[in-house]
């Protein structure tokens, strides 16, 4: 089976004042710093403090990111933040289709589609993330949805650009929610992505594209969720603001990894 290296990040959504993302981002370097040779990390602060926080990942091997992107390039969209004003600011990595853009802002899976490709031609990792409804899972849809979703999300990707991309599974109804997929539910979608992908593309990409889960992932239930063989980590909402529950996330992939 092909090493993937694990990836976990932590999406702080709408959360934070400068003081307080400045200081958790210091509290993450230094609790974090230590994984970083068996982990990909990134931290996801809200767009006014990217520049802040930057700094204060300098050199240390914690990735920068970004919430979201917009596709064009420059000109009159008032509100909306380009890939290259990512690059600028030395973020490494951008999430789109987060089910809260798709869900309360109202995203297409072709808008996504298209945030997707601008940011992967700006050189941008970018992590997709799909996910179903509590009432498509009820509907028997899961897999039609999270198929769909990766399909879009992904047209007009050309393999070469496949290298920067990480899928997250991201169930809409684990989110925030405290309700966790258990890790066989989480990971029989895992491998229908990972079936999906090689049908887009082929087996060398789908056994090297990483799948994180998102979800109510918190320290207590990480290891059990990683030790599952499609899932390459977590991305991470409300225990992302804990400095010490994070890194304890982070640790379970790390450790996991190391014994193997
Ligand atoms: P949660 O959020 O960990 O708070 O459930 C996950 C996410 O939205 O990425």
């Amino acid at each position: 089976m092909a090493h993937r290296t694990p990836i976990v990040g932590g999406n702080w959504k709408m959360n934070t004042d400068l003081a307080s993302a400045v200081e958790l981002a210091d509290n993450v370097v230094a609790s974090c710093s230590p994984f970083v040779q068996h982990t990909d990390i990134a931290l996801f602060p809200p767009f006014p403090y990217l520049q802040a926080v930057g700094k204060t990942l300098g050199h240390h091997g914690i990735l920068l990111g970004a919430q979201d992107v917009y596709y064009e390039a420059s000109g009159a969209f008032t509100g909306e933040v380009s890939a290259a004003m990512l690059v600028d600011l030395n973020v490494a990595v951008v999430l789109t289709g987060h089910s809260e853009r798709r869900h309360i802002i109202g995203e297409s899976d072709e808008l996504v589609n298209l945030k997707t490709r601008a940011a992967l031609d700006a050189g941008l990792w970018v992590i997709l993330c799909v996910g179903e409804t509590i009432e498509q899972r009820e509907a028997g849809q899961v897999d039609d949805v999270n198929v769909r979703q990766l399909t879009i999300g992904l047209d007009g990707v050309p393999v070469e650009q496949m290298r920067q991309v990480i899928i997250a599974y991201e169930p809409v109804w684990a989110i925030g929610t405290g309700r966790t997929a258990t890790p066989e539910d989480a990971e029989a979608v895992h491998r229908v992505l990972r079936a999906t992908l090689a049908d887009l593309y082929d087996e060398s990409v789908a056994e090297s594209v990483r799948i994180q889960y998102g979800g109510s992932v918190k320290a207590n239930n990480a290891r059990e969720l990683f030790s599952q063989p499609n899932i390459d980590g977590f991305l991470v909402g409300g225990a992302s603001l804990k400095a010490d529950e994070f890194a304890a996330i982070v640790q379970a992939t790390a450790a996991t990894n190391v014994s193997q």
